[in-house]
């Protein structure tokens, strides 16, 4: 495997072996294990878009895994004097990059990278508009299957746990990351939003779609609720009635939590808008797997970068 460009990329049987992987990792770095090869290698972080989680997860994964790291962040840089995307990733190739680490917010720049006659490095997507975030969608599943099954994880697929992804779905990179991973490990996938933040394409593949939240809560019965972030930069209009509205009758509330199974997740990719998609009880309860997807997002980006680099003859592992 080279690149990363979207969850369509794993099949079930790899992304099983990414997140067991990932599992192996976790039982390594719980006993204080160390980075054991360091080869040289060397990741760009291209990041053309504000990221806490994403970049700082990679930063950390890099580290673990004894690379030379290159951190370029858009401000600053050449990109102000008119250098493009593929002639940037050049540039970072000739210092050495082996390996590029992209967000960025239009829809399909990982993919014009990958297919650059120009870029022999892996792309990994760390983000790209409203298209795709796979490194998040496998820190999602692999939180999943860590609450669900515990130390009995590895080899685990997600099998008939139902998913409510909830809010602002037609803007959500994630969703669409999730949809697709999730139903490769066997999981349903149910959305529930306001009608003008569902997409006409791009999820059929969802079991159901509903518009009403407390509906959906009903009906569905979810094991988890993916609770999305509103995007208000990605939105040029109205969307949602008001944000007061939007809260009351979309927002994971405590008292609706309070309705729910005792063992129902609650997922959020982050960062969150607290008190408009969840309120704060809510995104603090022992349900809640918030710092938990943050923690994962370390060790499944080790797994990733370790899966990638490790290719073509190269050498690196944890
Ligand atoms: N979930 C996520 O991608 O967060 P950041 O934007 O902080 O990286």
């Amino acid at each position: 495997m080279k690149n990363l460009l979207g969850s369509g990329d794993l099949s079930k049987s790899s992304a099983i072996q990414m997140l067991d992987l990932a599992d192996q990792i976790q039982q390594i770095k719980e006993v204080g294990g160390k980075s054991i090869s360091p080869v040289g290698l060397t990741v760009a972080n291209l990041f053309y878009e504000d990221s806490t989680r994403t970049r700082i997860s990679f930063e950390l994964a890099e580290k673990a895994l004894s690379t030379n790291i290159i951190n370029f962040s858009v401000n600053g840089s050449s990109v102000s004097k008119g250098e493009g995307l593929i002639d940037t990733a050049r540039t970072l190739q000739a210092m050495g990059a082996d390996a590029i680490v992209i967000r960025h917010p239009s829809s399909g720049a990982a993919k014009i990278l990958a297919d650059s006659d120009w870029v022999s490095a892996s792309v990994i997507n760390a983000g790209d508009g409203t298209h795709e975030h796979p490194t998040q969608a496998l820190l999602d599943a692999f939180t999943i299957r860590k609450r669900m099954f515990g130390s009995e994880s590895t080899g685990k697929d997600l099998q008939g746990i139902k998913v409510l992804i909830v809010g602002d779905i037609a803007h959500s990179r994630v969703a669409r990351s999730n949809l697709v991973l999730l139903k490769t490990l066997g999981a349903k996938v149910y959305l529930v939003g306001p009608p003008t933040l569902l997409p006409s394409q791009g999820f059929e593949s969802a079991s159901e779609t509903h518009y009403s939240l407390d509906d959906a809560l009903e009906i569905v019965e979810p094991d988890v609720i993916m609770v999305l972030r509103i995007q208000k930069e990605r939105m040029s209009g109205f969307f949602i009635p008001s944000e007061r509205e939007y809260s009351m009758l979309w927002g994971l509330s405590s008292e609706r939590l309070s309705r729910l199974s005792e063992s129902v997740l609650i997922m959020h990719p982050g960062p969150m808008n607290r008190g408009l998609e969840i309120d704060s009880l809510t995104a603090d309860a022992n349900h809640s797997t918030v710092l938990e997807q943050v923690a994962n997002g370390v060790t499944v980006r080790i797994a990733v970068l370790q899966t990638l680099l490790s290719t073509d003859g190269k050498n690196v592992g944890f």
